[in-house]
């Protein structure tokens, strides 16, 4: 654990976007020497052999860096991904999911109106995987195997992305230019691990450790883990929930969040409203003691939290997946929240607030199926940086989980849910 006590008084602004114009001297000289730290870990990394590929759309994706069969087997998957995914039965693929895999997933929108879609999971081996989606072709990449990182198996999995540029006090140049995905899981230690998958537009990807891994984090048992760049949570050993956040001094501080959800709980990390998804705002969506459904906001990483009860019990450690989306588009919008989870007869049903009038819950439609036993169900939630802004647009908004040992995908398109087909796994 990290001691945080006394640090948290001068440190308690998250290390969030800021316009350029305002940065301090000190901070662009900090953000220079995290570039140069940056740099020399991949170089490192160059050296030793832990530079894999996983550029979208090249058909040599798969890591190279180990001699495991499971994974080098992977890196034959055709260049072309089928347009029919549910025709590939998920059971007999070298990528199929492990039968309670997390899922994971993270997106930015690229222009106002295209978008990109980046998704986890466990394969059998324990590996992770990692597919990518562009509205630009509308087509999957082939899945990567990410050989490096050491996951237990059944471990949670979180992930969130940022366009580095906005942590560079230098002008956008090809060096600086990547989108950074960060992966968050349990190692077979039971510490939470950061793995950091940076895509350079046309040139390689580099893969690195991320730099919460040398912590020692330790959730609770079977603890949950949620992210929204630049906070992560998780319930610790007496289930409250903690978060770690990465702060404008380049550090990962721990706080607890004066929360207690019920012991296991399914937990989300969403947008608040448009002005707080930069400020380190956040909501955060859990199991309460009693059951139910709560979420918890704040407009900045320094405002305390508002609950804000949907009033549904719903199943104990039943999966909960959450997005939001911009109810308009100015720039001080709240958010139309959206909730799906697991009722006791193993159907999903979306909790959802839209307008002012209060939490409102449904049936999905019978097309959804019944999430496999013990698996996520895990919602999109875009990034929301001043060069790509959240959009009060429905098109990222999307649902994963598994039926059937496959990754269904969902979506709702601002009046009707419907299912998109499976995720094409090889
Ligand atoms: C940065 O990457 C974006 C996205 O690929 C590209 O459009 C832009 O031209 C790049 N800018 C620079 C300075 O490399
Ligand atoms: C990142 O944001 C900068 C503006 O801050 C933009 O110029 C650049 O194209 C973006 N890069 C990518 C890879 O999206
Ligand atoms: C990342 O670093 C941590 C400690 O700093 C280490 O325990 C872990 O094995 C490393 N992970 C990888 C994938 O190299
Ligand atoms: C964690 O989950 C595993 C598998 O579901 C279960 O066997 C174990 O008892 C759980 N541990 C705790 C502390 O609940
Ligand atoms: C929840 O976890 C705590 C701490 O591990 C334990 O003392 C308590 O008995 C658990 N409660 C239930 C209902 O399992
Ligand atoms: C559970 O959800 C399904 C639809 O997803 C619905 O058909 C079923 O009636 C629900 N069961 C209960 C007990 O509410
Ligand atoms: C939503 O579904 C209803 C009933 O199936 C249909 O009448 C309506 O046109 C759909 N709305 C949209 C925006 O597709």
């Amino acid at each position: 654990m990290i001691d945080a006590s006394n640090k948290i008084k001068v440190d308690t602004e998250a290390a969030v976007e800021e316009p350029l114009p305002q940065r301090s001297t000190g901070k662009k000289k900090l953000w220079i020497i995290v570039g140069a730290v940056v740099l020399v870990v991949v170089v490192v990394a160059a050296v030793v052999g832990g530079v894999v590929g996983s550029r979208h759309h090249n058909s040599t994706t798969t890591a190279s860096t180990s001699s495991d069969p499971s994974s080098t087997s992977s890196s034959t998957s055709s260049s072309t991904p089928s347009p029919k995914p549910s025709s590939t039965p998920a059971s007999t693929s070298p990528n199929a999911a492990y039968s309670s895999s997390s899922i994971a997933v993270t997106g930015w929108w690229t222009t106002t109106s295209s978008y990109s879609i980046r998704l986890f999971y466990q394969g059998k081996d324990g590996h992770l995987r990692l597919i990518g989606y562009d509205s630009t072709d509308g087509m999957w990449s082939t899945v990567t195997t990410l050989t490096g990182p050491d996951v237990k198996l059944g471990s949670p999995i979180a992930t969130c992305n940022y366009n580095t540029t906005v942590y560079f006090g230098s002008a956008v140049n090809s060096g600086n230019n990547y989108t950074q995905i960060d992966v968050f899981y349990v190692d077979n230690l039971g510490q939470i691990q950061e793995w950091e998958v940076q895509e350079h537009p046309g040139a390689a990807t580099n893969n690195l450790n991320g730099t919460i891994s040398s912590l020692g984090l330790k959730p609770g048992p079977n603890s949950s883990l949620a992210t929204y760049w630049p906070s992560l949570i998780f319930q610790d050993d007496l289930n409250q929930l903690q978060e770690t956040y990465f702060t404008t001094s380049s550090k990962w501080l721990q706080n607890p969040l004066n929360i207690s959800p019920q012991n296991h709980s399914a937990l989300a990390e969403i947008v608040y409203s448009v002005s707080s998804a930069r400020k380190g705002g956040g909501n955060f969506i859990y199991q309460d003691g009693d059951q139910k459904l709560q979420a918890e906001g704040r407009s900045s990483s320094t405002t305390s939290l508002k609950a804000d009860a949907p009033a549904v019990a719903i199943p104990s450690e039943s999966p909960i997946g959450a997005f939001s989306v911009p109810r308009n588009s100015q720039t001080d919008s709240p958010m139309n929240t959206y909730i799906l989870w697991q009722n006791k007869t193993d159907g999903v049903q979306i909790t959802w607030m839209d307008d002012d009038k209060g939490w409102q819950t449904t049936s999905a439609p019978d097309s959804f199926g019944n999430p496999d036993k013990g698996t996520d169900i895990t919602c999109l939630m875009p990034s929301a940086f001043s060069f790509t802004p959240l959009q009060s647009k429905y098109d990222m908004a999307r649902c994963y989980y598994l039926v059937d040992g496959r990754i269904r995908e969902v979506k709702y398109d601002g009046s009707n849910w419907s299912v998109v087909g499976n995720v094409p796994l090889g």
